[in-house]
C-alpha cells in the first residue's frame, strides 16, 4: 500500500514537471475508470467461469465423466485493445471500447469431445441472465486455414455494490485437438521471419493437420457413443 502511494506520489511530481493540475486530475480520472472498466470484465469472466464449473460439476454426477478438461481465462491486454481500436479506426476511449469490442473478457472451454461443446453451449445459452450477442460455428464450418471452434459473444449481468451491469465476454468452446491445432498455427502467423516458401508448406501440413484432427474428433467422439450406449443397455 505505501509503495503504491508513494509510486503514485513520484507519478505526480513526474507529470507536474509538464503538466498542470487539472490536466493531471483528468488523467487520474481516466485512469481510475479504465481500472474500473477493466475490474467489470474480470468479475464478468469470473461469473462465466462460474457458470461452466457449476455445469462440469454437476455433470459428471448424472454421467460418468466431466464434459471439461480445462477452462482458461484472459484479459485482453491494453496494448491489443489499442491496436484492435486502430485497427478498426476507432477512437481510444473506454465507452468506444466497450461498446465495439466483445472480446475483452475471454473465456476458453476446452472438452474432450465434440458434443459436449454443443451440450455446454446449449446449456450457458438457457441461462436466462445470459443474452446472446453473436455465435460463430467454426466446427461447423472451419476457416479456410481449417480452424475450429465454437465461438459465443454473450452478454452477463455482473452484481456490483449498489449496480448491475451487464458486460460483454467471449467464449471460445473447443476440444483437446482443435486447442492443439490452434495453438500450433499461432505460433506459425507470429513468425514473421520465416520464408515465404516454408510459411507456405506449413500451411498446407496445418491444413492437412487441421483434416486429420476433425477426423480424430469424430472418431472419439463414436468411440464414447458406443461406450455410453453400452452402459446404458448394461444398467437396463
Ligand atoms: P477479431 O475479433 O476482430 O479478431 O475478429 P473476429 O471477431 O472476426 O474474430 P473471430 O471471432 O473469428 O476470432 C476471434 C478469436 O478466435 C481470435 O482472437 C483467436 O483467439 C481465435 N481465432 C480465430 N481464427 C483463428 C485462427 O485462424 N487461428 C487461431 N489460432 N485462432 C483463431
Ligand atoms: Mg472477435
Amino acid at each position: 500500500m505505501t509503495d503504491t502511494k508513494e509510486a503514485s506520489g513520484l507519478l505526480y511530481h513526474k507529470l507536474a514537471e509538464f503538466m498542470n493540475d487539472e490536466s493531471i486530475q483528468a488523467l487520474q480520472q481516466i485512469s481510475a475508470s479504465t481500472r474500473d472498466l477493466m475490474s467489470c470484465y474480470r468479475c464478468a469472466i469470473m461469473e462465466i467461469e462460474t457458470k461452466f464449473r457449476v455445469l462440469n460439476e454437476r455433470f459428471s454426477l448424472v454421467h460418468d465423466h466431466n464434459p471439461i478438461d480445462t477452462i482458461q481465462s484472459r484479459l485482453k491486454s491494453p496494448e491489443s485493445i489499442h491496436q484492435k481500436m486502430l485497427r478498426k479506426q476507432l477512437p481510444f476511449t473506454l465507452e468506444a471500447i466497450e461498446e465495439n469490442l466483445s472480446d475483452i473478457a475471454g473465456i476458453r472451454i476446452v472438452c474432450s469431445f465434440v458434443d459436449d461443446i454443443y451440450m455446454l453451449a446449449d446449456c450457458l445459452l438457457q441461462q436466462d441472465d445470459i443474452t446472446l450477442i453473436e455465435r460463430k460455428d467454426y466446427i461447423k464450418h472451419p476457416k479456410e486455414n481449417g480452424y475450429r471452434s465454437l465461438h459465443l459473444i454473450v452478454e452477463v449481468p455482473i452484481f456490483l455494490q449498489n449496480e448491475k451491469r451487464l458486460m460483454k465476454a467471449e467464449v471460445q468452446l473447443r476440444t483437446i485437438a482443435m486447442e492443439f491445432w490452434a495453438n500450433l498455427e499461432h505460433q506459425l502467423r507470429y513468425k514473421k521471419d520465416l520464408p515465404a516458401k516454408i510459411v507456405e508448406k506449413t500451411a498446407e501440413r496445418l491444413s492437412e493437420c487441421a483434416r486429420q484432427s476433425a477426423e480424430l474428433d469424430a472418431r472419439m467422439q463414436e468411440i464414447r457413443d458406443v461406450i455410453e450406449q453400452a452402459d446404458g443397455s448394461a444398467l437396463s
